[in-house]
């Protein structure tokens, strides 16, 4: 169990301050939250220049980069909230899945400034943290409640039954969705330097969705798995049909004719990426309601939902199953620190924290979770060490 001994009195809901950090992948995060959900900072130092530059994520790279401005990105978020770190009820940080060098960061920032201030630390799943964001965007959402989380390495379609209990209904079985879009624009020699999603969204609207005729994947298959590897490749196999000069030749210098063809291969690829979501979620959304006729909530988030096609489409097929729609804005699907600390919240008003590290206790992230096997807390590991179980791990 948990522990629930904090070295401090816990304050009124309304008056805990959580701060959040984020390290998982590519973006340095953090946030401080009230217990109400009010926002009171929010920072995020993106590394999209380094990701442009090396055509994706290097660990040791992304580790270096976060390393270089977690101590600004934390102050700042603290500076901008008007408050120090002896202000703070606990330091909430995510810890897997993710990219472990990168994960450590984050680790070895918290468990500093808690141990400085003697504050507790709430250990948080990434993937729950893009679920339960959405709790905080609209506070009726209650579960139970059926979930798409869809990533750069993540497709997740999940019935949420409460807090830490996740019955997953679907996953994918090898590429993200989110994954196919970076690949695919950067295929299509676009600018990534604000992400492959957002630039593929941009020049999919100048082109015709249906020009160019791609497989909609896993028809065969009647479950709520996905799969985008397929997808992926049609679409290389798209550019090289049509002699496109890609890779030598970037988007903003090609010639009206040849935009047109990366326009419309992007239109087509989005559409059955899409569709491939839809027909995924309207099985789901028929699951779900069979295992629990109460669902009244239908939750997108996880960077790809930030995309307004994807939230339009998905949109349509709650409205058909008379469900709402919650996509938090797309600050809030993207990876940010207040999803951290907001899940922080939501673990730590049930007690489910941390005590302050203790002063002869190392910050590094590996002893942590040593000493965490040693009280014997299957759940924690599962959540580390099996990241693409995702969600299942309270079961
Ligand atoms: O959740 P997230 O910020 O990080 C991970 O946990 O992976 O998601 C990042 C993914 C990237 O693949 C990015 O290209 C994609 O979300 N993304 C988008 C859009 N904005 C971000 N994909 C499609 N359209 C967008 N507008
Ligand atoms: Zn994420």
């Amino acid at each position: 169990m948990p522990s629930t001994t904090a070295a401090r009195a816990v304050p009124a809901r309304r008056d805990l301050l959580m701060l959040g950090i984020e390290t998982s992948c590519d973006d340095t995060a953090a946030a401080v939250v009230r217990g109400d959900g009010e926002i009171l900072s929010q920072v995020v130092s993106s590394q999209a220049d380094l990701l442009a530059r090396y055509g994706g994520v290097a660990p040791k790279m992304a580790e270096e980069a976060h390393a270089l401005v977690i101590d600004q990105v934390v102050q700042k978020a603290l500076d901008d909230a008007k408050l120090s770190e002896s202000d703070l009820s606990a330091v909430a940080v995510t810890i897997g899945p993710g990219l472990s060098l990168c994960l450590r960061v984050g680790v070895h920032k918290a468990r500093q400034v808690a141990k400085a201030f003697g504050l507790p630390i709430v250990g948080v799943h990434h993937m729950e943290a893009h679920a339960l964001v959405s709790r905080l965007v609209n506070k009726d959402l209650d579960f139970p409640f059926l979930a798409l989380l869809i990533s750069g390495g993540h497709n997740l379609l999940v019935l949420a039954r409460g807090l830490g209990q996740y019955i997953q209904l679907g996953t994918t079985i090898d590429d993200a969705i989110g994954e196919a879009y970076d690949k695919s624009a950067r295929w299509l020699g676009l600018d990534i330097r604000k992400g492959g999603g957002p630039a593929l969204e941009e020049l999919a609207l100048e082109g015709d969705p249906n020009a160019v005729k791609f497989k909609v994947p896993m028809r065969q298959h009647k479950d709520c798995n996905f799969s985008y590897a397929g997808l992926k490749t049609q679409v290389r196999l798209a550019i090289e049909s049509k002699n496109l000069c890609t890779e030598d030749v970037p988007i903003s210098s090609a010639l009206e004719e040849d935009r047109q063809s990366r326009a419309n291969i992007a239109a087509s690829f989005q559409r059955v990426a899409v569709l491939h979501l839809e027909e995924r979620c309207q099985r789901a959304v028929e699951w779900a309601l069979k295992m629990e006729p109460s669902i009244k909530y239908f939750v997108v988030s996880g960077g790809v939902a930030s995309n307004k096609y994807v939230r339009t489409r998905l949109n349509q097929v709650a409205e058909n199953n008379g469900l709402q729609l919650v996509s938090p804005p797309p600050s809030l699907c993207t990876d940010n620190g207040v999803m951290i600390a907001w899940t922080g919240i939501e673990h730590f008003v049930v007690g489910r924290f941390e005590d302050p590290p203790a002063d002869d206790e190392p910050d590094d992230m590996q002893v942590w979770h040593d000493c965490r096997n040693n009280e014997l807390r299957p759940r924690d590991m599962i959540l580390v060490m099996l990241p693409l179980a995702a969600l299942n791990y309270y079961s």
